[in-house]
């Protein structure tokens, strides 16, 4: 069924300044919504399509994870175990453990083992709602190894009623050939492979790690340059754990998003407003790194910067799964409000991927994309903690 009514619903549609309709019912038109406000109002064009009764349930826009690196191979269970005896992330990525040993395992895999294994990480996020997922390149660091990963990542739209897009970053880590010649990698490595993925259609945005283990700004400005060249957006890790100035680089690319960005300064937040850049806060690798620096959510929110929540889905920095676990993280780590964390894993997420027309709110022209939660108020998908209510997803009209 890709068009039909569903009605007697508490909606929240997640439109900026819109709240709750208690009584209210969406019309889909071909997998598109059509309408959406007050059951009583509900115009007699739709009054033949088939009929959904929420019974109450609560409905809100399907989420989005615009941030995962979840096409990997192995886990870094033992990194988690040094950590627990006192290393850090850093030092033990700087001794060749962290982004290098997931290269070397995801080396090993086949395309159809990294497929097999990415799905059932994504079924756990499909499970709480999610029906867009942003993918990331990484664990390859060479040309094809790199196009694998989004090969597979993209195989998996086929494979699951799921939104997927896609992020080349191949400037994720600097692989043992190249130590030392960063710029080289970038020339040879990430900017080469940049072109094919392109050609091959399997790339939707540029991202890169900008941070004193990987890449300074200069040494990426001939990436972003290509990214631009190609029409394609770009976005970045940045600030996660030192202020490397990325904010303010990215932004002067019109970036779609900088994420992490715990050690944000004032001048990137302004860089980021002026930009229309979203930040991205992944609550689950501040958690599991025991970051003690927070995001400066204040800032951000003074000067209207759009937050945004995500997994970061990863081995090392963030073996997370879950959005809702991620909101509540963001609320008791970060300090964000209940709308905030609904807005961030739904509207925010959507304009950090650059979907914001298409999906991330309930509002007439975009996909029916949407959840339906038996819960007594939303503030409930944010206050349990590894508890998920009971829950019904629409993706693109129909029931998935
Ligand atoms: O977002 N910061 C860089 N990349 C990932 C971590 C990747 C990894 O540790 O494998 C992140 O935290
Ligand atoms: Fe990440």
């Amino acid at each position: 069924m890709t068009s039909g009514v569903w009605t007697n619903a508490r909606i929240l549609t997640m439109a900026a300044g819109q709240g709750p309709i208690l009584q209210g019912a969406v019309a889909v038109l071909q997998g598109r919504i059509a309408w959406v406000g007050a059951v009583a109002d509900l115009p007699p064009d739709y009054t033949d399509l088939p009929v959904t009764d929420c019974r109450g349930q609560w409905l809100l826009p399907a989420f989005v994870d615009c941030h995962t690196h979840m096409v990997f191979a192995g886990t870094r269970a033992r990194e988690f175990e040094m950590r627990l005896d006192g290393a850090s992330y850093e030092e033990i990525a700087r001794a060749g453990g962290g982004i290098a040993s997931t290269v070397a395992r995801t080396a090993e895999a086949t395309e159809d083992q990294l497929v097999a294994q990415a799905l059932s990480r994504l079924d756990a996020l499909l499970s709480e709602g999610a029906s867009t997922v942003e993918i990331k390149s990484g664990y390859g660091l060479s040309i094809e190894a790199e196009l694998r990963m989004l090969r597979a990542a993209r195989r998996l739209a086929g494979l699951r009623p799921v939104r997927i897009t896609t992020s080349w970053l191949a400037a994720h880590a600097v692989p043992p050939a190249y130590k030392g010649r960063n710029a080289a990698y970038i020339a040879k490595v990430a900017i080469p492979g940049l072109t094919a993925a392109h050609e091959a259609g399997l790339v939707d945005a540029v991202d890169a790690f900008c941070e004193r283990i990987a890449f300074t700004p200069d040494e990426l400005r001939p990436l972003f340059d290509h990214a631009r060249a190609l029409g394609l957006p770009v976005k970045l890790h940045a600030e996660q754990l030192s202020n490397s100035h990325g904010a303010v680089f990215a932004a002067g690319y019109g970036a779609l998003s900088c994420d992490h960005v715990e050690y944000l300064d004032a001048a990137g937040i302004a860089a980021m407003k002026a930009a229309g850049t979203t930040a991205v806060l992944l609550p689950g690798a501040t958690y599991a790194i025991r970051e003690t620096q927070m995001p400066p959510v204040e800032g951000l929110r003074a000067a209207g910067v759009p937050i945004a929540l995500a997994t970061d889905m990863n081995p090392g920095s963030s073996p997370l799964a879950s959005l809702l676990l991620t909101m509540n993280l963001g609320a008791t780590l970060f300090r964000l409000t209940v709308a905030e964390c609904l807005a961030a894993t739904t509207r925010e997420a959507a304009r950090a991927t650059g979907l914001l027309a298409e999906t991330g709110t309930i509002e007439p022209g975009k996909s029916a994309d949407f959840t339906l939660w038996d819960i007594e108020s939303p503030a409930e998908l944010v206050y349990w903690i590894g508890f998920r209510p009971a829950m019904t997803r629409i993706f693109r009209g129909e029931t998935a």
